[in-house]
């Protein structure tokens, strides 16, 4: 960097000042005086420096040429930056090709020593995301604030700050410039020169304000057009079949219209809603209405809408999460005899132990020279099982250590058939829960899918499972095959909510979710690229998520009580399947296989009864 010393230039401006003979020279003197004093602007400079760039702060200047008090100015500014170690750069362009992401990061410094020559710059290079700091230090008492009406059109939409100093005061007052949306036309214009900040003669600034967003927010009741799309919970408009894109809509209702009313009042904008389509189960297809979006006819749209239009679009950022996962159809079995006899599958295990007792009863008999019985000991030994009867009487030490054995399973045995008995009349074992997607997938079931819409997720292992799904129309269509063919099915959340309310019964839920998701979608609203309002648009919609708002509203859109139902019916659904605190009764139907196993054992008695009278009378002829 080339670097002179103070007294050369002061030299050097001696001899061009009385050269150009001009009247608003700066002398030496004026400089020792104080009276040109750069010392509070590059102070104030430093300070802003300190508070616009973070990490690497650089300085650009521009060197335009300029006459001398430029020169002073720039050598002080480089003077003060060294001091504070800040690296500049001075630069000739204020945008080149080569340089352009320099101009990003740095804070680019321009002097002028008279107002009038602020209206002969190129404020047209001047790149949107670029800094800007104007240091005018006009002597010669002009209102330099006239001279910014003047150029407004070329700055407002810029980060353009003018530092002014006040030969007067001694302080350096910083001006911008906004556009704002005029009342009666609804066109963009500009406003007058704002004071934004004050620079005092000790370097410190009076606030934060250095580069505000210059975007108007007070739309002044123009018409700010949204787009709407449909979807449940987001919008819904009565009809829609009728319309086409762009017609007109006065009837709408949902969670997006509410976030978008609540932004038109922050803009003090009048909402101006618009039909669009777009198709709710396949959102990839339909992309005609943002040529609306493109050149400006709406400057918004909603509807439960994605990040899927690339960069044709600014988005609004997201404001509402929603899982999409696997719904499937929960049964719970029934309490019936059947299931208690599936229950008691075990006790087979004890037939064994009574079978085996009963035969070597019968060896250890013969083996001791005893008449025995193989029916009797049956009998004997199924009535001490079941506690009827006692057994026979042990004549020997091996038979009473058989029999005391054998009492000892039999004892075993009740309690077992007691516990099988209290759990089957008391606790309900919950249904099949599928906690993993890969766990739905291999649970075997049939799921019924949107053929058109199916193929959303990559995943080698949902395609194939997906090939062999069953299909239906719509998302109601497969809800409902889902519940009746004890089914799955793919749902958005909202629409989950819905379903899972709806089909309960008994407030006990019928469709339960697997835990995982399979996908989750994150909704945003589209913004016209060029719109004044995108910074701030996402800005409150940043808020409103933050806060918690949308959420809110969500939930409201889909029905608080039909979201609390779900709910409920759905931690019914697994709390009584252990504490039984709901539909516990017991029925007659319940025990029915207890009478069938009776009447069976009355039908066989009977059987034996006619038998043995039948045998007697055989015998009787036969004597
Ligand atoms: C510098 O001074 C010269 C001669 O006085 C004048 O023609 C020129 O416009 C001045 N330049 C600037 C940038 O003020
Ligand atoms: C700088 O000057 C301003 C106004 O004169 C004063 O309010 C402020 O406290 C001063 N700051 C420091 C650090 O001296
Ligand atoms: C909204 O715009 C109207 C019409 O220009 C204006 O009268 C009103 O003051 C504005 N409201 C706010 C809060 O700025
Ligand atoms: C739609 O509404 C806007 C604003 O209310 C109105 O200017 C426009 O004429 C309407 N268009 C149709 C086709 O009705
Ligand atoms: C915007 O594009 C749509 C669709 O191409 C067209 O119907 C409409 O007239 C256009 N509006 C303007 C203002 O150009």
């Amino acid at each position: 960097m080339k670097k002179k010393t103070k007294y050369n230039f002061l030299y050097i401006l001696i001899i061009s000042s009385v050269a150009n003979g001009d009247t608003d020279l700066i002398f030496p003197e004026d400089r020792e005086k104080g009276t040109v004093n750069f010392n509070s602007i590059t102070d104030c400079i430093i300070t802003i420096t300190e508070m616009e760039l973070y990490f690497r702060p650089t300085v650009a200047i521009l060197d335009q040429d300029g006459n001398t008090t430029e020169n002073i100015f720039k050598n002080e500014l480089i003077d003060k930056l060294t001091a504070y170690n800040i690296p500049q750069v001075i630069i000739k362009d204020v945008v080149t090709e080569e340089n352009y992401d320099l101009y990003l990061i740095c804070l680019t410094v321009a002097f002028f020593d008279s107002c009038a020559d602020i209206k002969n710059f190129d404020f047209k290079s001047i790149d949107k995301e670029m800094r800007f700091l104007i240091i005018i230090s006009d002597y010669s008492g002009n209102n330099c604030v006239d001279t910014l009406e003047e150029i407004g059109d070329s700055v407002s939409k810029h980060a353009i700050t003018f530092i002014i100093q006040d030969f007067v005061t001694g302080q350096n007052n910083m001006y911008t410039i906004f556009p704002k949306i005029d009342e009666k036309t609804c066109k963009e214009v500009v406003e007058k020169p704002t004071h934004i900040n004050t620079c005092f003669n000790n370097g410190t600034v009076q606030n934060e304000e250095i580069f505000p967003i210059k975007n108007p927010n007070n739309l002044n009741r123009c018409p700010f057009r949204i787009g709407m799309a449909t979807l449940f919970p987001f919008s819904e408009i009565p009809n829609k079949e009728l319309l086409k894109n762009y017609d007109n809509v006065t009837e709408i209702k949902g969670f997006d219209y509410e976030i978008l009313k609540i932004i038109a009042e922050y803009f003090n904008a009048t909402l101006e809603t618009h039909y669009i389509y777009r198709k709710e189960e396949n959102p990839y297809k339909d992309l005609e209405f943002t040529d609306f979006i493109k050149n400006g006819s709406l400057d918004a749209c909603a509807g439960g809408l994605y990040r899927i239009y690339g960069d044709l679009v600014e988005y609004s950022g997201v404001y509402v999460r929603q899982g999409v996962f696997w719904v499937y159809y929960a049964e719970r079995a029934e309490r019936s005899w059947q299931n208690l006899v599936s229950k008691l599958d075990d006790v087979y295990f004890f037939i064994i132990f009574y079978i085996t007792y009963s035969i070597v009863w019968c060896l250890v008999s013969s083996f001791d020279g005893q008449a025995v019985s193989l029916i009797t000991t049956l009998i004997h030994g199924w009535g001490a099982l079941v506690g009827a009867t006692s057994l026979q009487d042990p004549r020997t030490k091996k038979q009473k250590f058989l029999n005391l054995l054998y009492l000892i399973m039999s004892v075993y045995s009740s309690v077992y058939v007691s516990i099988q008995f209290y759990s089957f009349l008391t606790v309900r074992g919950p249904p099949q829960m599928f906690k993993t997607n890969s766990a739905v997938m291999e649970s075997g079931r049939t799921a019924y899918l949107k053929n058109s819409s199916k193929y959303f997720i990559t995943d080698e292992r949902y395609t194939k499972y997906a090939d062999h799904s069953a299909d239906c129309v719509s998302f109601y269509n497969c809800a409902e095959k889902t519940l009746m063919y004890n089914g799955l099915t793919l749902l958005l959340q909202a629409n989950f909510y819905i379903f899972q309310a709806d089909s309960a019964v008994n407030d006990e839920a019928r469709v339960l979710r697997a835990t995982e998701n399979m996908l989750t979608v994150y909704n945003e609203m589209l913004i016209r690229k060029d719109s004044p309002l995108v910074a701030k648009f996402q800005k409150v919609m940043k808020r409103l998520f933050e806060a918690g708002i949308t959420g809110r509203l969500f939930t409201e859109a889909i029905g608080i009580s039909v979201v609390a139902k779900a709910e409920s019916a759905n931690s019914n659904m697994i709390t009584s399947s252990y504490s039984c605190q709901a539909g516990c009764s017991i029925t007659l139907m319940q025990f029915a296989g207890i009478f069938y196993a009776w009447i069976f054992g009355c039908v066989i008695s009977c059987l034996v009864f006619v038998i043995e009278i039948l045998s007697r009378r055989v015998k009787v002829k036969e004597v």
